[in-house]
């Protein structure tokens, strides 16, 4: 069985992973309503990762006999001031959730849990590759500028993620 306080604070990461999901798809639907959709389809692509991170979480609580929880999911953004914008956030909540991911493992090693230290070690290096691909998109598009030119190009290049 799940200590009380880790359950409450997994069951919150599942909410912040489905806030994550939509958010992503909030910044997808803003891209393809600008044209942009390479940047769109890699924001949903994005938004189905965050999606499947939820129900990782969301399975593991289960598989530990505990009570998932969901609630309320808060509303995203609709609209940004440019992919520069975007990927400015983007960058941000990640950073975000690696700092919620830190603190589960935080508790998890005080409360002795090995198993959920050990579950959240995947998260721990996921978020690693997350906060540097959102940095690296991030920089292109300082490097671009206000080139249109290049945006063309990068909205190509991300339009080829699988
Ligand atoms: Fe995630
Ligand atoms: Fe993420």
């Amino acid at each position: 069985m799940l200590k009380e306080k880790i359950l409450k604070i997994l069951n919150k990461q599942v909410n912040e992973e489905l806030f994550s999901s939509y958010l992503y798809l909030s910044m997808s639907a803003y891209f393809s309503s600008i044209n942009f959709e390479g940047f769109a389809k890699w924001m949903s692509l994005q938004s189905k990762e965050e999606y499947e991170h939820a129900m990782k979480i969301y399975n593991y609580i289960l598989q530990r006999d505990g009570k998932v929880t969901l609630t309320k999911i808060e509303t995203p953004k609709t609209s940004w001031s440019s992919a520069l914008n975007v990927f400015q956030e983007t960058l941000k909540h990640e950073q975000h959730i690696t700092a919620c991911i830190h603190n589960i493992v935080n508790m998890a090693i005080q409360e002795k849990d090995h198993a959920t230290t050990n579950f959240f070690q995947w998260f721990v290096t996921e978020q690693v590759e997350e906060v540097a691909t959102a940095g690296s998109i991030l920089e292109k598009i300082k490097m671009i500028g206000d080139s249109k030119n290049g945006l063309f190009i990068l909205d190509r290049e991300l339009g080829q993620r699988q």
